[in-house]
């Protein structure tokens, strides 16, 4: 069995069929993803690089109407509905992530 080393810390997993039933909703201007949002938000570099997954997934069954399901991993008891136009600082407060925190400490 081989092995591939990643940054991760951890990793959110977000609806990806909220998501495309919203058709953006985040942002400045409501035009992106979440997914986009939190990796910009944060500054997460995309794939096993950055320091948290952003991972979209399949339905998670809750199909909440007009917002998105997202769980942090590493608390994964609890599950947010992220309405549209959401403040970045308050998602990431509710999902658990500590976007100035250094990788490794
Ligand atoms: S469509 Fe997102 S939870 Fe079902």
């Amino acid at each position: 069995m081989k092995r591939v080393r990643s940054n991760w810390q951890g990793a959110v997993l977000v609806c990806g069929k909220c998501q495309k039933k919203l058709k953006g909703g985040f942002g400045p201007k409501r035009k992106n993803s979440l997914t986009k949002e939190l990796r910009a938000h944060c500054g997460l570099a995309k794939g096993r690089k950055g320091r948290l997954g952003i991972v979209e997934v399949k339905c998670l069954d809750i199909c909440p109407k007009k917002a998105v399901v997202a769980l942090n991993t590493n608390h994964s008891g609890v599950w947010q509905i992220i309405e549209p136009g959401s403040d970045m600082e308050h998602v990431t407060a509710a999902l658990g992530i500590d976007c100035q925190a250094e990788p490794g400490s």
